[in-house]
């Protein structure tokens, strides 16, 4: 008799590759290791009878086939399983079918009736055509399972696919989440959604209407991540940008949502938590951002950035994202300032807490020269707060904040470079002492880890900081009187806004 176990191992050893997810690959494909597809469809909490699994980019078949094994192999068995396959690729089909066909065997061993159609077409425009149907469309076309790892490719603004989605009400720019948000849509009722994808739409104005799509249909069950010590793991980096959901159609969402965290691929030793919804996604958030709590310390940073009620509305501040591109400037850009320049800021400008300006030796430009076609990318010289974009994988902290102090660097126009986010107040100075108490804030490991809840990438954009609530103005101050000619040092900051603002806990 076939040994079930192997399904899924077959599957992948029919396919060479072995390099999960990047995201410089032309179509997406990445496969899907054994032990995670066996994980994805553990996850699966439903026996029912007559089984319908959808593998939308199905690739080598490794999910289909996990999925087939891991409900052949459970003590209450279906009668029936169906498959429906989509992938584009001609060459992995011949795979493709190899995989179907181990998997028919093992259903035929089993005795339960195996059905499965593999569909060398488009997911997306072939979906949404069934989708058409709405309401009227035949209950056969509906799925009791979906399993997934998508392709993850931007989907240009002019492409046929982005219209036609546009034109079924799913705006999303990424093809990841067009195929997640179309399986759900495919998904009979109480109908169970597993998927991997990057993490990247937890959080940002680009997945919002996917976010809030996703929240409105299923109810969440499980979130699982990774995370490694261990710098050995090939694949590591690119793993832990990724995260598994599992979720349920049209249920009304549980109080708790089981978050698990493992080491690499070593499932077994996960740790998992019951998290309040609450504290995955906020009442009332409009743009539904999805926090990924995993431990007590990060239950704690929210505990503690919960106090803080005020927007950047009351503070009357705004957070902009540097406007000088420099590759599109190169002809007006000066290594060293010159006469009729001004000072272009860059990362490499940070230094101690303050912009050091300007740096010899380096490889970014000092300088911008003023003229008709830089002047409105200028900002007038005053008082303002800068963050990094982004940080690098080995920076401690995701949050990097400097001041721009005019004091020390002379200037009437300063031009800050798109690499940087900067807090000004609508257009002008903000005062020093407010300006040093946010920079300390923004520096401050509570405002790192509560950022990471959020964000899965070392990219800090200026929404995600335009969405965060901070001290009040009278705390800001307070807490910019401790910023003299430096930034103080990490345990100084952290101490400094513990005594500030939440001493009692
Ligand atoms: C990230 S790979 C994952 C493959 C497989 N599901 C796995 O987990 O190993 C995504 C797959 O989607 C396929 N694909 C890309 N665009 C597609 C489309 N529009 N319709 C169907 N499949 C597509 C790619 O060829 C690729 O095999």
């Amino acid at each position: 008799m076939n040994n079930p176990l192997s399904i899924t191992d077959k599957a992948r050893q029919i396919v060479n590759g072995t390099s999960f997810r990047r995201d410089n690959s032309a179509i997406g494909q990445f496969l899907t290791p054994v032990s995670i597809a066996q994980f994805m469809s553990s996850l699966f909490e439903k026996n029912i009878e007559h089984v319908r699994i959808l593998d939308a980019g199905a690739g080598g078949g490794v999910l289909l086939a996990a999925s087939v094994q891991e409900l052949c192999s459970r003590e209450i068995k279906p009668k029936s399983i169906e498959v429906i396959a989509f992938e584009t690729d001609e060459n992995i089909l011949p795979y493709l079918n190899n995989t179907v066909d181990t998997c028919r065997n093992a259903c035929n061993q089993y005795g339960i009736d195996f059905n499965a159609t593999v569909l060398n077409e488009d997911f997306i425009s072939a979906s949404l055509s069934q989708l058409d149907d709405g309401l009227f469309a035949p209950k056969e076309r509906r799925f009791t399972h979906a399993i997934l790892n998508p392709p993850y490719k931007k989907i240009n603004g002019q492409t046929k696919t982005r219209k036609l989605l546009n034109s079924a009400g799913m705006e999303t720019s990424n093809l990841y989440s067009a195929f997640v948000w179309l399986a759900a849509r495919l998904l009979e009722p109480a109908g169970e959604l597993v998927f991997i994808t990057p993490r990247s739409f937890c959080n940002g104005p680009y997945f919002r209407n996917f976010r809030k799509a996703l929240l409105e249909l299923m109810s969440l069950r499980r979130i699982h991540i990774f995370e490694s010590r261990k710098k050995a793991f090939a694949d590591n980096a690119v793993l832990q940008e990724n995260v598994i959901f599992h979720c349920v159609k049209n249920e009304p969402q549980s109080k708790y949502v089981q978050v698990s965290v493992s080491e690499g691929l070593d499932f077994n030793n996960s740790t998992i938590r019951e998290v309040p919804f609450k504290h995955i996604v906020f009442p009332h958030d409009s743009d539904a951002f999805i926090h990924i709590i995993l431990n007590d310390e990060d239950n704690q940073a929210l505990e503690r950035m919960s106090r803080f009620k005020t927007t950047l509305d009351d503070l009357g501040l705004d957070v902009s994202t540097g406007r000088v591109v420099d590759f599109r400037m190169r002809e007006y850009l000066r290594s060293k300032p010159e006469l009729g320049t001004a000072p272009l800021l860059y990362p490499c400008h940070f230094k101690d807490g303050y912009v050091k300006w300007p740096i010899s030796n380096g490889k970014k430009p000092n300088a911008i020269v003023l003229s008709n076609q830089t002047q409105d990318l200028m900002v007038a010289s005053g008082y303002y707060v800068l963050t990094k974009r982004f940080s690098s994988k080995e920076e401690r902290r995701r949050i990097v904040s400097v001041i721009f102090d005019p004091q020390r660097v002379k200037a009437t126009f300063i031009g800050f470079e798109n690499h940087l986010n900067y807090y000004h107040a609508v257009g002008n100075s903000m005062s020093p002492d407010l300006a040093k108490g946010l920079s300390l804030f923004l520096n401050s490991t509570l405002c790192d880890k509560y950022f990471r809840l959020f964000s899965g990438h070392t990219q800090v954009n200026a929404t995600d900081l335009r969405k965060m609530r901070y001290p009040s103005r009278q705390e800001l101050v307070k807490l910019g009187k401790y910023v003299k000619k430096t930034m103080p040092k990490q345990e100084t900051i952290d101490s400094i806004l513990k005594s500030e603002c939440y001493k009692n806990g």
